[in-house]
């Protein structure tokens, strides 16, 4: 098979390292890809939003499969459109994609089939939203209604800071168009963790569990960023979790998507809050997490190819993947000053030396070459997984291999995993 995956992060090459392994796939391509993915396929200087020439190209190339990282190609239609030309894609139409790229949307969705997250209210005027905020008091959480690359989120202590939220989101439009309407939201403690399931649109085939660290310092603290690194399995989600996470939030999900008329295929990302062993919805995302994919796809055994291809045909009948027993803990490299302004164009040193390290991946996510040289270019840049027969081995493995590598400015946590040794 020829199999292009669209994206260029550490997501991505993830999932190019391990589409490389399947004895199904002969020529593995990546838009566009990056120096780390450009080492296991051939990489197309095609922009991840570009649909028009992507679909150029496998038209062109005659690839069997596509395989979409990111959430703004599922939202802009690319899988609409490589369907209407009769290619097969894995991941969710315009329609469904609607559950990450409108939180009105997915609210809507969960109140109306029961599915448990926070109460909201939806509002499209300035002084009613402000109006409820000093009703409901803080903390409490504002969110630009739209997409606005991880950033629409503020999850305010106090009511001056929400009424602040709200006055940069709808009267100076700092997320543009996805302002136009927010969403304020009741403030959830808790625990999060990240929960992944396969869909047909019908049948679902839930993944291993895994835990983010959003927070860009140790211990939870600091701004919110794409994810400072990410484990699996995570011990916060026990078994019986997991049931009641699959049987109250992802199976009403995939129906109630289903009667809305805009059946869900592809992979659903459900970010939870659980409080007290119960769980609640976040949020969702259309698409795998970045970085929970790298530990899930280092411990997963199965072929992903038969799934994808079911999940893009409606037909998936599997109903288990087979792990390895190992744990999986990857620790996020990032640029100096993410995840505001950030230094870069500074020599990667070290790589060489992790190459040879059994149970280690360096994944790249913000990397470029310049003259033979890899520079970091993105704010996060480097995802650092490591396999161990318990988490406190997996994270050993990963921080030793850190360890090895260097760039002026470069930050990462220390803690990543901690949390599921402190359980
Ligand atoms: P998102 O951009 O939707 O991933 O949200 C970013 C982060 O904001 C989440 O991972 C949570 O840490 C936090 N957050 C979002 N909604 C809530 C909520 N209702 N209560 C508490 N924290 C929240
Ligand atoms: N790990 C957070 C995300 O992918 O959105």
């Amino acid at each position: 098979m020829k199999i292009l995956v669209v994206g260029g992060g550490g997501r991505e090459h993830a999932l190019v390292w391990k589409l490389a392994q399947s004895p199904l796939v002969e020529t593995l391509y990546c838009a566009p890809g990056n120096p780390g993915i450009a080492r296991l396929a051939d990489c197309v200087h095609i922009p991840a939003d570009d649909i028009e020439a992507l679909l150029d190209f496998a038209l062109a190339e005659k690839i069997d499969l596509t395989v979409v990282g990111p959430e703004v190609p599922l939202t802009l239609g690319i899988v609409d459109r490589f369907q209407a030309a009769g290619l097969e894609i894995f991941g969710p139409n315009q329609a469904a994609a609607r559950i990450e790229g409108s939180k009105s949307f997915s609210k809507d969705l969960m109140a109306k089939y029961a599915i448990p997250t926070a109460a909201y209210r939806t509002f499209t005027e300035r002084d009613a939203a402000v109006a409820y905020i000093k009703a409901q008091g803080a903390p409490i959480v504002v969110k630009a209604d739209g997409l606005a690359a991880g950033k629409g989120v503020i999850v305010a202590m106090s009511m001056d800071q929400a009424i602040a939220a709200v006055d940069d989101i709808m009267l100076d439009k700092v997320f543009g168009a996805a302002g136009a309407s927010v969403v304020i939201e009741e403030f959830m403690e808790g625990e999060e963790a990240s929960f992944f399931a396969f869909t047909d649109g019908r049948n679902i085939l839930p993944l291993a569990s895994s835990q983010d660290h959003k927070r860009a310092f140790d211990n939870d603290e600091g701004p919110n960023t794409g994810g400072m690194g990410a484990y699996s399995p995570a011990p916060v989600v026990t078994a019986a979790l997991h049931d009641e996470i699959v049987a109250t939030i992802v199976k009403p999900t995939i129906a109630g998507m289903a009667s809305e008329g805009c059946p869900y295929s592809g992979i659903l990302y459900v970010g939870l809050m659980i409080k007290d062993g119960r769980p609640r919805v976040v949020e969702y995302n259309a698409r795998f997490g970045d970085p929970e994919a790298q530990p899930l796809l280092m411990r997963m055994k199965s072929d992903i190819v038969p799934v994808l291809q079911a999940c893009a045909r409606g037909d998936l009948r599997q109903d288990s993947i087979k792990w390895h027993d190992k744990a999986a803990v990857c620790v996020v490299m990032a640029s100096g000053g993410y995840p505001a302004a950030y230094t870069k164009g500074f020599e990667i040193t070290g790589l060489d030396n992790v190459l040879a390290m059994d149970d280690v991946m360096v994944f790249h996510a913000g990397t470029s070459l310049e003259n033979g040289r890899v520079v970091n270019t993105g704010g996060r840049v480097l995802g650092v997984t490591g396999l161990g027969r318990t988490v406190a081995e997996a994270i050993a493995c990963a921080y030793g291999a850190v360890a090895k590598i260097h760039w002026k400015g470069v930050h990462f946590r220390r803690d990543i995993g901690r949390k599921a040794l402190n359980r």
